[in-house]
């Protein structure tokens, strides 16, 4: 009896994972993606463009998303693997986690893409597709340094930073464009960070969290300025600027006589995009989330098709095990004058979904 029952089980937990995976007989075979979370637009916006693509070269595909639990991540992975994946596209929550599961994977012979963020620590996996994150710090730190007049010699002015997650590698390398663009402005004194927090570890927002984001400006605000206006803040991405932008409102700015501080951003999420047309944020930064979906898709096909796969950057990518083929794709800062050109006429959004 409990011999039946154990082989029951055993039916039921194969027809379960069978039922889940969405293998078609006359595919080219299921890829695995395993994104971040749902919790921003933009991931997925992601997952479903790659599973789009994906289906369009012949695939079958099973997306997860793991809510920035990391150990949902892993046990989601896990399961792909025993599905029977022969291709993961793997969006990291954190980028050191990734080395067991990926053993797995590189011993059953999987083809691992890893997804915008950086795999670190682990040579068990292919090839990275992503944005130049470098460069989109440099246009985030272009956009306060125009907007602000400090190349004119205008100033000094006040800047807080607000970065995203360091478990992130994104984060560090958009930093580094970011203060390759305000450092000169901050050691000559024609920015001043009243709070004094410069470095990335004290700049930092876990999980790129809109809402800590929110409660450490609420602090920054009313320990440093209580008299002074606050003319700009590098918000690294458009959950961030949201919470910032809500702080700032909570106490005054945009109204009166405060003018809102020029806020940067990154994503081009709807949100963002419509306080942009208000004037409450000033920039993002837009990475066509189709065009890397498009960009993944085909390096995963060309890899298990035994084909040349697209790579533009041997070098800038070392992950601490190895230096990754990297596939760059090019960032394009939006303002509010380039809306329409960056954004509708692209057809990324209809003029409708931005009203
Ligand atoms: C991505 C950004 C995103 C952030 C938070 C980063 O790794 O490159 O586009 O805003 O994660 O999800």
């Amino acid at each position: 009896m409990r011999k039946w029952i154990k082989v029951a089980a055993a039916v039921l937990v194969v027809a379960a994972v069978a039922g889940c995976s969405k293998e078609d007989k006359n595919s080219k075979g299921l890829i695995g993606i395993s994104m971040p979370s749902k919790t921003e637009a933009r991931w997925v916006n992601d997952g479903n463009s790659i599973v789009d693509t994906l289906q369009k070269l012949g695939y079958s595909t099973d997306i997860q998303y793991a809510q920035y639990e990391v150990p949902t991540q892993l046990s989601q992975i896990e399961n792909l693997l025993v599905k029977g994946v022969k291709g993961l596209i793997i969006g990291p929550i954190d980028g050191t986690t990734m080395t067991d599961v990926l053993k797995q994977a590189k011993a059953k012979g999987i083809k691992v893409i890893s997804y915008d963020r950086l795999i670190r620590g682990s040579k068990d996996f292919d090839y990275y597709a992503t944005f130049d994150n470098y460069q989109t710090g440099v246009l985030q730190g272009q956009s306060i340094v125009e907007a602000l007049g400090l190349a004119q010699g205008k100033g000094p002015f006040n800047l807080e930073i607000f970065a995203g997650s360091t478990d992130d590698n994104n984060a560090h390398v958009v930093y580094a464009g970011v203060m390759a663009k305000l450092q000169p402005y901050i050691d000559s004194g024609k920015l001043v960070v009243r709070s004094g927090q410069v470095k990335l570890e004290q700049v930092a927002t876990p999980n790129w969290d809109g809402a800590l984001a929110q409660s450490r400006m609420d602090n920054i605000l009313s320990a440093f300025y209580g008299n002074a206006h606050l003319d700009a803040v590098l918000a690294m991405n458009d959950q961030i600027a949201g919470g910032v932008v809500s702080s700032l409102r909570g106490v005054g700015y945009g109204q009166g006589g405060a003018a809102m501080p020029v806020v940067t951003g990154q994503d081009a999420e709807i949100p963002s995009v419509k306080a942009i047309m208000r004037g409450d944020q000033f920039s993002t930064v837009f990475k066509d989330t189709r065009a890397l979906a498009q960009a993944a898709s085909n390096m995963m096909d060309a890899a298990l098709q035994g084909k040349p796969v697209a790579v533009n950057d041997t070098t800038s990518y070392d992950n601490g095990a190895m230096v990754v083929p990297t596939q760059l794709l090019t960032p394009v800062l939006v303002e509010k004058g380039s809306v329409q050109k960056a954004l509708i006429d692209t057809g990324y959004y209809t003029a409708d979904r931005l009203q």
